[in-house]
């Protein structure tokens, strides 16, 4: 049976699975019924100075798939609406009573030396595992130079970091934002400070949708709306890539990372450690379906881990980032061609409308004399773009078969056809 526990920079935790600090996490009777469920560890909803934040109504809204699946979660909250001194006396009481679960406290302070240092003695006596800092917060903190307005600009992360490493000797996590061009800079801001982990991503800015009639985004409060914080399954994939960016950067290497973004199961999960997380964090998919998802995270993780001879986290983690490259060093040489199983193809056309009209016009619409319409992939012409196999309805109908080319590895600074290519010397 796979070892599911971590110790994630110095943080123990049974499982990898975390909530991330959000409305899961604002208060202990929330916290108590997460580790009943079984998850491994918390990070607390964000602390600040009293007095304590003031949030509107409504806060929520959704961008929506077909048939209301919630495709993106958007949110204009603010941190803890409750008192730093209720919140620390409940943090105590419940990492006393469940010594074994990880509990980290996410703070969001003003840019003060001063400020830092009169709360981490505080939150280290409650007994916590760790601190998060939140430079991620993208509406409402900002304006009050808090929050993402510390996260995009490198040199405050690395100033912040370094002050809570003078004032504490738990580990300091620093939570980034993904509002910014390049995600390496905050996150080397952070190494140099001295941090002992980064997590990411906080929520990306977004407005999800209108009300046409009203002339008014959601949420609505009263006849005025405000950019929030978009999360959920839609931002997976830009959360992957920044956590990818940031494990394979010479910079940052080796610098622990807690995954945070669209994880709602055990194989979102396993994406991020194998792209370099030691541990990772849910907010939307608790909010959406309730703590229970992590028995099937666990079962699921812990499964997939025997079936591949995977004995602990540590064994597969960071395994995809070798494999993720820049483009140049793709493989020109390589080569795919899609391939239809014709007894799965159920004749809707919908490959060939995708390749006739947008792709490379390599699928043939055959309709034989009684009008039955066969579709054919015309080999010569296919490209191997992944349109076709992307389009289809059918799982599995369309393959994408690799070809034996005969030619060796060759990337495009090699490539003849690449006018800057790097020429060997003689
Ligand atoms: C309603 C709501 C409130 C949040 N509040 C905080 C917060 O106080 N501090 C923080 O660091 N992140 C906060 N977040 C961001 C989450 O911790 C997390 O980074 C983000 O939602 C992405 O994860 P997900 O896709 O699993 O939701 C909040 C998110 C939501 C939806
Ligand atoms: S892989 Fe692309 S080019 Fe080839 S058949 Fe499909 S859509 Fe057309
Ligand atoms: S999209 Fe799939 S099911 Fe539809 S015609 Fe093409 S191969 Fe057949």
């Amino acid at each position: 049976m796979a070892d599911l526990s971590i110790n994630f920079c110095g943080i123990k935790s049974p499982n990898p699975f975390w909530l991330a600090s959000a409305p899961p996490t604002d208060k202990a009777y929330n916290v108590v019924r997460a580790f009943e469920a079984g998850w491994g560890g918390v990070v607390w909803k964000t602390l600040g100075e009293d007095p304590a934040a003031v949030n509107v109504s409504s806060r929520y809204s959704a961008h929506y798939g077909k048939n209301r699946e919630v495709l993106g979660f958007n949110n204009i909250e603010l941190i803890t609406d409750r008192s730093l001194e209720i919140n620390l006396q409940e943090i105590t009481e419940v990492k006393k009573a469940w010594p074994d679960r990880a509990i980290v406290v996410s703070l969001m302070l003003p840019c003060e030396e001063a400020a830092w240092a009169d709360i981490l003695p505080k939150i280290e006596a409650t007994g916590a595992d760790g601190i998060e800092l939140n430079f991620g917060c993208p509406h409402g903190m900002p304006e009050r130079g808090m929050g993402a307005a510390v996260g995009q600009v490198p040199d405050y992360v690395e100033m912040v970091t370094r002050w809570c490493k003078q004032h504490t000797k738990l580990p300091v996590i620093v939570k980034l934002t993904p509002n910014i061009t390049d995600i390496r800079m905050p996150a080397r801001a952070a190494h140099n400070g001295g941090a002992d982990a980064v997590s990411l991503i906080n929520t990306i800015n977004s407005i999800t949708h209108l009300d046409l009639d009203r002339m008014v985004a959601f949420p609505a409060v009263g006849n005025a709306s405000t950019h929030g914080g978009y999360c959920g399954s839609a931002v997976k994939p830009i959360a992957l890539n920044m956590v990818a960016e940031i494990a394979r950067d010479p910079q940052t290497k080796g610098l622990p990372i807690s995954g945070i973004g669209g994880i709602g199961n055990w194989q979102d999960a396993a994406e991020f450690i194998a792209l370099g997380a030691g541990s990772v964090q849910v907010c939307t998919a608790a909010m959406l379906h309730g703590f229970r998802i992590v028995e099937e995270m666990k079962d699921g993780l812990s499964r997939w881990m025997d079936e591949k001879g995977y004995q602990s986290i540590a064994d597969f983690m960071g395994k995809a980032v070798p494999n993720t490259t820049d483009w140049k060093y793709l493989d020109m040489n390589y080569q795919v061609i899609a391939q239809i199983n014709q007894d799965a193809c159920i004749k809707c056309g919908k490959c060939y409308i995708a390749c006739e009209d947008t792709s490379h016009q390599s699928i043939a619409q055959l309709i034989d004399a009684a009008g039955v319409r066969t579709y054919e992939v015309i080999k010569e012409e296919c490209v191997g773009c992944n349109l076709c196999e992307i389009t289809c309805p059918v799982q599995g109908c369309i393959t994408m078969v690799p070809q034996d080319t005969g030619m060796p590895y060759m990337n495009w600074t090699q490539d003849p056809r690449n006018p800057r290519r790097e020429v060997k010397a003689a």
